[in-house]
């Protein structure tokens, strides 16, 4: 026997163990994609530990709330949370089962040992940086509240375990992958670039290996993720810098990759060369979600977006050209601090001239700490919910004309999942719009074309007209 072997007996128990009575871990995701994406690589790290994923809170020896912090009331959320988790694990203790609470994402980056301070019951506050020291940070917490909202300087997708075959299989054939974080462009409203850090891009061939890696378990769509993803300047495989246009084109040619998105992006980033990716790629979507936020140019220079108006447009008819079938979606901000009627009007202006699929809008919501949140013309909370009404009834019947008009068209779907009707499954268009039809299930994660009979309220019906091989 090596002497690294364990006993038998030990590698007996733990077998046992781990068939029966194996840890169970609960990980909730609040906000973005990229908490998604980062909730799920965390699943992995505990996986590396023992723990095996429980949808059943109840039942979890490990319960992580991976929290956002765009806007107000996100940590107040967390925090009732927590109240009702707390009694949950009281109720386990006085059964005899220890239950390990983690807050992760920006609201624990943000709050920090105040969290601890606040709700006792909770055992672990890691900022989104540290996910890789999860292992070493559990072991620590069981003896008090322990805190890690360092920067480090080592990457953590270097030290995180990749998801197994059997646990990327799990997750279905649409897949994300993060392949920048953190944020430079400091637009005044927003709390990404303190809570998230500066701009980091993953290295080319670690996306790639990750993308393959994730195609061979079944998922053929490929969402890249980023704060800023479109500022993507990672090391190519030749050690000089890759742009993500690159990066897509790349991926593009792994075998199994029917489909890639990319998101959220800058307009300031939108270089010729992603442009032209979008006319060359065939797998990319035409379909590009660009936050614009505001249509004034006087809110937009406030905000510290650096584009102005024409610029975006310039964008769009650029995309336009590329791709005459691209759709956009957005987001937008009202009640910015300083914002009139006429700035709202020319907001509205701006939805009417470009046409989105599907849009965001949002209220302004101060955040401490960004220099939005010291501007003295503060908009009235009852002028934010009118314009508010207004754009949403607008962006909602933009979004209704676009399903319309898909009526009659041939769209590629990637079905992805069951509908609710025997032989019915769901999938969805570049479009990202939800499409219900009857199709043979060896076609579930394939690129099947779909004949698009008719809308309603949030999807659209189809018939599967062709299996292009
Ligand atoms: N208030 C309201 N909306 C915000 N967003 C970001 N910060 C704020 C804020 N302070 C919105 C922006 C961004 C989206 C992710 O969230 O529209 O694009
Ligand atoms: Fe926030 Fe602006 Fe960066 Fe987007 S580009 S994450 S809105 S600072």
């Amino acid at each position: 026997m090596s002497k690294h072997a364990p006993p038998v007996e030990a590698a007996n128990d733990r077998a046992a163990y781990g068939a029966e009575n194996s840890r169970r871990v609960y990980v909730r995701s609040f906000g973005c994609q990229m908490n998604v994406y980062d909730s799920q690589r965390m699943a992995d790290v505990a996986g590396m530990d023992g723990y095996r994923e429980t949808d059943d809170i109840a039942e979890a020896d490990l319960v992580i709330l991976n929290t956002c912090h765009i806007r107000e009331r996100a940590s107040e959320k967390i925090y009732s949370e927590l109240g009702k988790i707390r009694e949950l694990k009281d109720a386990r203790a006085a059964a005899g089962r220890e239950t390990t609470l983690v807050v992760a994402g920006c609201v624990a980056q943000a709050e920090g040992r105040e969290m601890l301070r606040r709700q006792p019951a909770v055992d672990l506050v890691v900022g989104p940086q540290n996910y890789h020291r999860l292992p070493g940070l559990l072991l620590a917490a069981r003896s008090g509240g322990v805190v890690d909202t360092e920067f480090p300087l080592e990457d953590k997708f270097d030290h995180l375990p990749a998801a197994s075959q059997e646990a990327a299989r799990a997750r279905g054939v649409s897949a994300f992958v993060t392949v920048q974080e953190g944020c430079d462009k400091f637009c005044s409203f927003c709390v990404v670039p303190y809570t998230r850090g500066a701009e980091t891009s993953r290295p080319v061939a670690k996306v790639l290996a990750e993308i393959e890696s994730l195609a061979r378990a079944g998922a053929s769509e490929i969402t890249l993720l980023g704060q800023n993803v479109n500022g993507y300047h990672g090391e190519g495989r030749d050690g000089g810098p890759a742009s993500l246009a690159d990066l897509l084109t790349l991926a593009s040619r792994i075998p199994g990759v029917l489909r890639l998105r990319y998101s959220t992006s800058h307009p300031l980033d939108m270089t010729e060369d992603l442009i032209r990716a979008h006319a060359e790629l065939p797998a990319l979507a035409p379909h590009l979600h660009l936050p614009v936020q505001s249509g004034s140019d006087r809110i937009l220079a406030a905000m510290n977006r650096r584009h102005s108006v024409r610029d975006y447009l310039d964008v769009i008819a650029r995309a336009r050209r590329a791709r005459p079938d691209m759709a956009f979606s957005s987001d937008f901000i009202v009640g910015f601090p300083g914002e009139t009627d006429a700035d709202f009007e020319a907001t509205l202006a701006l939805v009417r001239e470009v046409g989105f699929a599907s849009a965001y809008a949002f209220k302004y919501s101060s955040r401490p700490g960004t220099p939005a949140a010291d501007a003295e013309e503060q908009v009235e909370p009852a002028v934010k919910a009118a314009r508010l009404a207004v754009l949403q009834a607008l962006l909602d019947s933009q979004r209704q004309a676009f399903n319309r008009a898909t009526v009659g068209r041939r769209l590629g779907v990637v079905f992805d999942r069951r509908g609710r009707h025997q032989g019915q499954f769901i999938g969805r268009t570049a479009y990202m719009q939800s499409v219900h039809a009857d199709v043979n299930p060896s076609r579930l994660g394939a690129l099947t074309e779909v004949e698009i009979l008719g809308v309603k309220p949030n999807s659209l019906a189809g018939r599967v007209v062709a299996h292009p091989s």
